[in-house]
C-alpha cells in the first residue's frame, strides 16, 4: 500500500507536495507530451501581466556549474489571452491550479486578482514580487512595507489562497516574510532565483544581454534551505520550499527544515518526467523509515552535536 503523500498547505490540500515552479512549465501545453499535470500536487503557470510582454533579447539562458542563469524578462501573452486561450485547458488538469501574476503597479496586481476571483478552477494565486530580470521587477519584494501593502490590497479582491513568492535577494528575508503575513498572505513560497552573472573574460563579454540573470538549479539548494529554515522560525504560515530540488531526498530535506510542499523547476528542463520519480522516491523513503505521514518530518531538524 503506497505511503500517503498528502500534506495540508494552509487551505490547500495537494495530493502530493510537488508543485511545478512558475516559468518552468509554461501553461502546461509543452509539458503534456511528457507528463500528466495530475501527477503533480499542483501546477503554477508562468507569470501573467495585464499587458502582453515580449520578454528580453536572446540569449536568455546560460548553463553554469550545477545550475543555470535565465533572463526571460517575463514574456507572456497578457491577461486576456491567458484567460481565453490557456486557462480553459488548465482547468481540465485535475490538480491544484495556481496562477502566478506580476504587475508594474499595485493596481495592476489588484485588477488581475479581482478578475481571477471570479474564474472557476483557479485554486490560488501566487504573487511574483521577485523577478530579477525586468526594471522594477523586485520593487514589491525587497521592501517590507511595499510587500505588506501589495498583499493587503490584493487580499481585498481575492477570496481564495494567496501565495507570496519571496526573493532571496534581500538582507533579511524574515522581515519580508513577516510583512507578507501581516498583509494577509496564506502561504509563502521561497525562494525565487538569485541574481547572478556569467562572463567570458577573453571576449570581455557578459554572457547575457542585460548582464545579469536569475540563478537556479542544484547550485542554490543549500542557500534556499537556509532561507526556508530561517523563515520557518519566524512565520506560522505554511511554506513551499524552492531551490535546486531534483529528487525525493531534496524534497525531504526541505520538509525537515520546515517546508510543507516544494516547487521543482530547473530539473524539469533536464528530466521532464522527474515528478514521477520523485513521488515514487518519496513513497519508498517513507516506507523505509516507517513514516505514516510526511507531517512527522516537517520542521524536525536539530543540529548535529558538536564534536
Ligand atoms: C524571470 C522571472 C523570475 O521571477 C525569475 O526568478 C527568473 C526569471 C524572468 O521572466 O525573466
Amino acid at each position: 500500500m503506497p505511503a500517503k503523500l498528502e500534506l495540508a498547505l494552509g487551505p490547500l490540500r495537494p495530493r502530493n507536495p510537488i508543485f511545478s515552479a512558475s516559468g518552468t512549465f509554461g501553461y502546461g501545453q509543452e509539458m503534456e507530451p511528457f507528463v500528466s499535470p495530475a501527477e503533480y500536487g499542483g501546477v503554477i503557470g508562468k507569470s501573467i501581466s495585464l499587458e502582453p510582454r515580449a520578454g528580453n533579447p536572446v540569449p536568455r539562458v546560460i548553463e553554469t556549474p550545477s545550475g543555470m542563469l535565465n533572463s526571460i524578462g517575463l514574456q507572456n501573452p497578457g491577461f486576456e489571452a491567458f484567460i481565453s486561450d490557456y486557462l480553459p485547458r488548465m482547468r481540465q488538469y485535475g490538480t491544484i491550479l495556481v496562477v502566478n501574476i506580476v504587475g508594474n503597479t499595485i493596481d495592476e496586481y489588484v485588477e488581475m486578482a479581482r478578475r481571477l476571483d471570479s474564474e472557476d478552477g483557479v485554486d490560488a494565486i501566487e504573487l511574483n514580487v521577485s523577478c530579477p530580470n525586468v526594471k522594477g521587477g523586485m520593487q514589491f519584494g525587497i521592501e517590507p512595507e511595499a510587500t505588506r501593502l501589495l498583499i493587503d490590497r490584493v487580499r481585498q479582491e481575492f477570496r481564495r489562497p494567496i501565495i507570496a513568492k519571496l526573493s532571496p535577494n534581500v538582507t533579511d528575508i524574515t522581515v519580508i516574510a513577516r510583512a507578507a503575513q501581516e498583509g494577509g498572505a496564506d502561504v509563502l513560497s521561497l525562494v525565487n532565483t538569485f541574481v547572478g552573472m556569467a562572463v567570458d573574460w577573453r571576449r570581455r563579454k557578459a554572457l547575457l544581454p542585460r548582464f545579469t540573470g536569475g540563478l537556479s538549479g542544484p547550485a542554490i539548494k543549500p542557500l534556499a534551505l537556509r532561507l526556508v529554515w530561517q523563515v520557518a522560525q519566524v512565520s506560522s504560515l505554511p511554506i513551499i520550499g524552492i531551490g535546486g530540488i531534483c529528487n525525493a531526498d531534496d524534497v525531504l530535506d526541505f520538509l525537515a527544515v520546515g517546508a510543507r510542499a516544494v516547487q521543482i523547476g530547473t530539473v524539469q528542463f533536464v528530466h521532464p518526467r522527474v515528478v514521477r520519480d520523485i513521488v515514487t522516491g518519496l513513497e519508498k523513503a517513507m516506507n523505509e523509515e516507517g513514516m505514516e505521514s510526511l507531517e512527522e518530518l516537517v520542521g524536525t531538524i536539530s543540529a548535529v552535536p558538536a564534536q
